[in-house]
């Protein structure tokens, strides 16, 4: 396991805090009174969906799913496993995927791809913490992003190497 001291702070959690109170900010006005599905991509955004939906005030329903890309530690397996996908009717509803970071995209566009082949959405949009754009191989683009970020391997506040820093409240990079 690679030591504390060894991440490279990169995003500090004040920063974090201040994009997100943004976005949130734009998300209120947007969808004002009508009633918004966030859908989480566990396990990597799950502290990235719990900050965001502290600031919203529309009515939201919040819903879990878990997909993998990577197989482990730091590199692409490039194939996407639907891991657990369980959901209810979102027909005509309005939903926001909230995702931790968008690599090549293959998660995201198999996302994509999976919830419009089973739902009419009134409204979906795709929304990631980090847009690693120079990595994107997919063609997909997220609606919303708080950071474009430089092609490093990424840990904290959800990211982790092989299951571990998660719960760091900032965002560190590690040489790989
Ligand atoms: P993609 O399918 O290549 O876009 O990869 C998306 C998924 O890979 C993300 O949802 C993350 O879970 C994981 N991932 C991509 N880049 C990083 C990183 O720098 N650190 C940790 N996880 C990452
Ligand atoms: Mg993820």
């Amino acid at each position: 396991m690679i030591k504390e001291t060894e991440i490279k702070p990169l995003i500090s959690e004040e920063r974090l805090q201040t994009e997100i109170k943004k976005l949130a900010d734009k998300f209120n006005k947007i969808y004002k009174n009508k009633e918004v599905y966030l859908i989480c991509v566990l396990k990597g955004s799950v502290m990235f969906m719990a900050d965001l939906a502290k600031h919203l005030n529309m009515p939201v329903k919040m819903e879990f799913i878990r997909l993998s890309s990577y197989g482990s530690g730091t590199t692409s397996s490039g194939k996407v496993n639907a891991v657990d996908i369980k959901l209810p009717d979102l027909n005509n509803k309005n939903v926001i995927i909230i995702e931790d970071i968008i690599d090549t995209g293959h998660t995201a566009k198999f996302l994509m791809d999976f919830l419009n082949h089973n739902f009419k959405f009134n409204d979906i949009k795709f929304c990631a913490l980090l847009d690693k754009k120079c990595k994107r191989v997919a063609n997909i683009e997220a609606d919303y992003y708080c950071f474009e970020v430089d092609d490093k391997y990424l840990v904290g506040y959800g990211l982790d190497i092989d299951g571990n820093y998660r719960n760091l409240p900032y965002i560190g990079y590690i040489e790989v």
